[in-house]
């Protein structure tokens, strides 16, 4: 294991961040390939004595580094995990990163349902990396989900996220086209949650190169008004949820308006946006009758 003193360690921590990039990222870098906890990290710029040892030494983690700044190439897919809520899920070029704004997904399922120790029984259609559903189902043991995806590859992830960070088994992984999975569920679901692909085509061709080159499209692209995906999910939900079910969508910043027309059109209720940390209204839910 490579040794370093704490102070040299800093000196060379600053010199990496002095070339661009956000903490966040760097703190990630050192978690997960330098074997330097947020925790180890944060005692050390209070008292900087001492040595510390690396699972990688610094020219390898500077040439990671390197390749996240002038590559373009996202840190959590170099790293292979991210951190989400007070997860750490793996990550590879076939899922979308999870995002910190989908982090609020959760805590409007928290406002909705509070603590209740009901059996409630809810889906996510298009899971990715697992994120929501094992957040969801760490939090409320009671309860029992299905998380969809259309890609086996990628259920493999988050189902391998789920293993590792609960001993439980109160979420199960289907493969398949949006409601296709639960055709035996029909009428039955408490709650249903998606944050579908839901970019625009010409927005999708001007995003950033990280996004663009390196995550998946079909995790992105929601048809050339960006509500395609959107559309289907909504129609098709009266079919699975109980009545008074809750749907919640995440959607593109300026898709709110539109979205809450498509629940109103199909019969939901209690329509609402409901806004990100930064003020956009990211996100969009019902109840169905
Ligand atoms: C925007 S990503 C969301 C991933 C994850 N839920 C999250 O919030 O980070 C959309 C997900 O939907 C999946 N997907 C795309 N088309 C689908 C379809 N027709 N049926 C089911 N899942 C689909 C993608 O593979 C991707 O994992």
């Amino acid at each position: 294991m490579p040794s370093i003193s704490a102070k040299e360690f800093l000196i060379w921590k600053k010199q990496q961040l002095l070339k661009g990039g956000d903490y966040q990222s760097f703190a990630l870098l050192l978690d997960s390939i330098g074997g330097i906890s947020s925790n180890t990290f944060n005692l050390l710029s209070i008292n900087p004595e001492g040595n510390l040892y690396l699972k990688k030494n610094l020219k390898y983690l500077e040439s990671i580094w390197e390749e996240h700044l002038f590559n373009s190439h996202p840190i959590q897919l170099l790293c292979g995990e991210t951190f989400w809520r007070n997860l750490k899920l793996k990550v590879t070029d076939k899922v979308l990163i999870p995002r910190p704004e989908t982090e609020l997904i959760v805590d409007i399922v928290f406002k909705i349902f509070g603590k209740t120790s009901q059996e409630i029984f809810f889906a996510e259609l298009g899971t990715g990396s697992g994120a929501i559903s094992i957040a969801l189902a760490l939090e409320y043991p009671s309860w029992n989900g299905i998380a969809t995806d259309i890609d086996e590859n990628v259920l493999e992830i988050a189902r391998n996220n789920y293993i590792n960070s609960s001993k439980k088994s109160n979420l199960k992984f289907f493969c398949g086209h949006w409601w296709e999975p639960f055709e035996s569920f029909k009428g039955k679901l408490d709650l249903a949650i998606s944050n579908p692909p839901y970019i625009p085509q010409d927005t999708y061709e001007k995003l950033p190169k990280e996004v663009k080159n390196f995550e998946p499209k079909i995790a992105l692209i929601g048809g050339e008004d960006g509500l395609k995906h959107i559309r289907e999910i909504i129609q098709k939900a009266p079919l699975f949820l109980k009545d008074n079910g809750w749907l919640i969508l995440e959607n593109h910043f300026d898709q709110g308006s539109k979205v809450e027309q498509l629940l109103i059109e199909n019969k939901f209720k209690y329509v609402g946006i409901v806004n990100d940390l930064s003020g956009v209204g990211r996100f969009t839910i019902g109840r169905y009758k």
